[in-house]
């Protein structure tokens, strides 16, 4: 028996780096998932794989009606909801607000928020009724990010700090029915995203050269994430039996990078 048998997840971002090890994960673990992402060729490539596991949704998460009907197809397939995942994020390439033009300041921002911060609230929003008949619960992927300055640029340190108070006050406003929590990775092999036009420079993360070794000196446990290395957070945090009173809580997956001046300090003794 896996941990979540006859239990269905909806997943946005599910065909990414992180998504798509988390939806493979669950399914492993005896789940349905309905996974929502923006690129038809990789849903196809998705549902080839996993089959009648899954239901694929192609669509943008900043459009509300894309996230309903992407709970709508997870339902008629599979009949109910316990677990909304929200995933689907772009990064800004370490962009500093001195090299965003003012013209393209205001645009920069209200995109980038769209996918990483309304995205999340839009997909929250539709899922409520569905998960307080099952009394089950959110997951959302924040970010070292989350806590920490010089992961990303302003524009997405700034929008995955937002997403600390968004899961703490849905927690609170969703209780006893639902729980609210989190996963923050830290450096991970994907091929993430940035928002585009905001940096010329921009390539997919894992292609930035030097970031894999670069990201995993810096770290405590000296290595960077592959996708698969936080899956098993996501699991706990969607079993009732395993993490029923927790919720409001954000589980690290980052390599311990609060501690990384200790870290720096051991491994230089060795
Ligand atoms: N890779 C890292 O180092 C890292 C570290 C910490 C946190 N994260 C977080 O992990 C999550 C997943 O990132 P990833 O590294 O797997 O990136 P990825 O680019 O591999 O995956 C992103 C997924 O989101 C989807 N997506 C993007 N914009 C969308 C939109 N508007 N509508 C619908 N789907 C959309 C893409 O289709 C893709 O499936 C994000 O929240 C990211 O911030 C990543």
């Amino acid at each position: 028996m896996g941990w979540l048998e006859g239990q269905v997840a909806l997943v946005t971002g599910g065909t990414g780096g992180i998504g798509s090890a988390v939806v493979r994960r669950y399914v492993a673990e005896g789940a349905k998932v309905g996974v929502m992402a923006r690129d038809a060729a990789q849903l196809a490539k998705l549902k080839d794989e996993l089959g009648d596991a899954i239901v694929t949704v192609q669509g943008d998460v900043v459009q509300y009606k894309d996230n309903q009907r992407a709970l709508a197809a997870t339902l008629e397939a599979f009949g109910r909801l316990d677990t909304f995942v929200g995933n689907a994020a772009v990064f800004d390439y370490f962009t500093r607000l001195d090299r965003i033009a003012p013209e393209d300041l205001e645009s920069s921002f209200q995109r980038l928020f769209a996918v990483n911060v309304q995205g999340y609230l839009l997909g929250a929003r539709c899922c409520i009724d569905a998960l307080r008949e099952t009394r089950g619960s959110m997951i959302f992927t924040l970010s070292n990010s989350a806590f920490y300055a010089g992961g990303g640029g302003i524009l997405y340190v700034t929008a995955k700090h937002a997403l600390v108070g968004m899961i703490r006050q849905l927690a609170y406003e969703l209780a006893p029915d639902i729980r609210v929590n989190g996963v923050a990775p830290g450096a991970t092999n994907t091929p993430m995203k940035s928002l585009e036009g905001l940096n010329k420079k921009s390539v997919p993360l894992n292609q930035i050269p030097g970031f894999e070794e670069g990201a995993a000196q810096a770290m405590p446990l000296k290595r960077i994430a592959e996708p698969e290395d936080h899956t098993g957070h996501y699991v706990l945090l969607a079993s009732r039996k395993d993490s029923g009173l927790t919720t409001a809580n954000i589980i690290h997956s980052d390599g311990g990078w609060e501690i990384r001046s200790a870290g720096a300090r051991s491994h230089s003794k060795t």
